[in-house]
């Protein structure tokens, strides 16, 4: 058979619909990217925004032509917003055979075989089955990959349809993780990216109150994977800014494979805002927070999430928002409009910011944001940076890019030896606005 996946939503979807797509091919079957030549179309999608639903639900609307030309076509569509309607979506789209809710999706292979046998619909969204380890499968091996530590997640954030649709966070052993990075190292990969929705709260059993200070299984888990070897980096994201405490500062600035840069959603500066999105911190710990990293790793760079729009935001409160990114200086962030989710808790307030004021604030945040990365890269003109090979740049086959720790792209002119997943030196020339150029230096002997 030859199956099509096309998902939605954050990296645990794509990490998701690796394992999915590698359950797949265990059992024989092709995955492709064309939806034409496809006998089993799957859609991984996400919920956490009205837009990301409507993106996928016109998708695969469309998809009923092909249907008609194809009648032994499978449609099956999986993940958060398959969690979030269940049947719902069967009635919605009648070209639809199957609904997978987000602890359902391995078994995906099952039911396709089971649809392909006796034509029928199904929607099955019961929660993950804890006795199943969490889909542990890999596709075909490159210089990254990932790894996904928790599922789920207990903090209901109130705008967020994340817990709801992922259910209660459960975190997997320590054990298993590390089989599952020792052998991906030994397949070649040389950067992994652990995932989570709170990933600092690995290993707490669920509980959101942050643990004492000397207390931190993900500082643990940091440790033993800095001990692989082969591996050169390790990532993660996304964690929430309560748990970086002194256990977990110390093994960050201590583990030499843990990227300098740290993806920390703020959501608001307001701390009247940050209290209606249930987020347990105030602009001043969050502050405190980001210089106590600073001090331990000075070259430390920040990303983060915001939301704007919530309701209620005054014009006062965005300014706040607008001023602590300014003095965090994040060098990169993803700015999101406030959409309403039927189901979390702040959808019962009134959407009260009308569109066009959540598009202007939108607007100078990501303008605030340009002028700060680009000031930013002119500042590591003439450095040396050490960066991670990716390989043929997708602008110019001419030049490979690379990417530093710290997470800033940058371009240049590979020599005989460059070869991805291998870290080398580039002297950088100039910036590019929001990448770097530079000069390959030799290999070290
Ligand atoms: N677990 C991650 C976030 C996952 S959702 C974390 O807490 O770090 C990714 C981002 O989507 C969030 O950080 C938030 O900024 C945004 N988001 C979530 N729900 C939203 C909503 N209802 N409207 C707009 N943005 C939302
Ligand atoms: Fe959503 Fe908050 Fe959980 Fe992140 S921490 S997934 S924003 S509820
Ligand atoms: Fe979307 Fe689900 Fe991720 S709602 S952001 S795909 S956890």
């Amino acid at each position: 058979m030859k199956i099509f996946i096309k998902t939605y939503g954050c990296q645990m979807n794509e990490r998701d619909s690796e394992a999915l797509g590698a359950l797949f091919s265990a059992q024989g079957d092709e995955l492709v990217s064309d939806e034409k030549s496809a006998d089993v179309l799957l859609f991984n999608t996400c919920s956490v925004r009205d837009a990301a639903e409507r993106k996928a639900k016109g998708k695969i609307g469309f998809m009923r032509k092909l249907k008609k030309e194809k009648p032994h076509l499978i449609i099956g569509v999986l993940g958060c917003m398959a969690q979030r309607l269940g049947d719902e979506l069967l009635a919605e789209l009648p070209h639809l055979d199957f609904v997978l809710g987000t602890g359902q999706i391995h078994k995906a292979p099952e039911v396709v075989a089971q649809l392909r046998a006796e034509r029928s619909r199904l929607a099955l969204t019961e929660p993950f089955p804890e006795e199943v380890e969490m889909l542990g499968a890999h596709g075909e091996s490159s210089w990254s990959g990932q790894i996904a530590i928790t599922r789920g997640c207990n903090r209901f954030c109130s705008y967020c349809i994340v817990p709801y649709v992922r259910g209660r966070e459960v975190s997997r052993s320590q054990e298993s993780i590390l089989l599952e990075a020792q052998s991906m190292v030994d397949n070649g990969v040389r950067e992994i990216l652990l995932l989570g929705q709170n990933v600092a709260a690995y290993g707490l059993n669920g509980d959101i109150r942050p643990p004492a200070d000397d207390h931190s299984p993900f500082a643990e888990l940091l440790e033993k994977l800095n001990e692989i070897p082969g591996l050169l980096r390790i990532r993660y994201t996304s964690p929430y800014v309560s748990y970086f405490n002194k256990r977990l500062i110390d093994a960050l600035s201590s583990c030499s494979k843990v990227c300098h840069n740290i993806h920390l959603p703020l959501q608001s500066g307001s701390n009247t805002i940050l209290k209606a999105m249930n987020r347990q911190y105030t602009a001043e710990s969050y502050l405190e927070k980001v210089a106590q990293l600073r001090a331990a790793m000075p070259d430390l760079t920040f990303s983060t999430d915001v939301i704007v729009g919530f309701p209620g935001e005054t014009e006062e409160d965005f300014l706040r928002t607008r001023a602590l990114m300014n003095e965090v200086g994040f060098e990169q962030a993803f700015i999101f409009k406030y959409s309403p989710r039927p189901g979390a808790k702040s959808a019962e307030l009134e959407d009260s910011i009308p569109e066009e004021v959540k598009l202007e604030r939108n607007n100078i945040l990501l303008d605030d944001l340009k002028a700060r990365i680009s000031a930013k890269l002119e500042t590591l003109k003439g450095s040396v940076v050490e960066v991670l090979v990716e390989g043929v740049s997708n602008r110019n086959a001419a030049r490979w890019t690379g990417r530093t720790g710290t997470n800033f792209v940058v371009h240049f002119e590979p020599d005989e030896n460059c070869t991805p997943g291998t870290l080398r030196k580039v002297e950088v020339s100039r910036s590019g606005g929001v990448s770097l150029f530079g000069r390959l230096l030799p290999e070290d002997k």
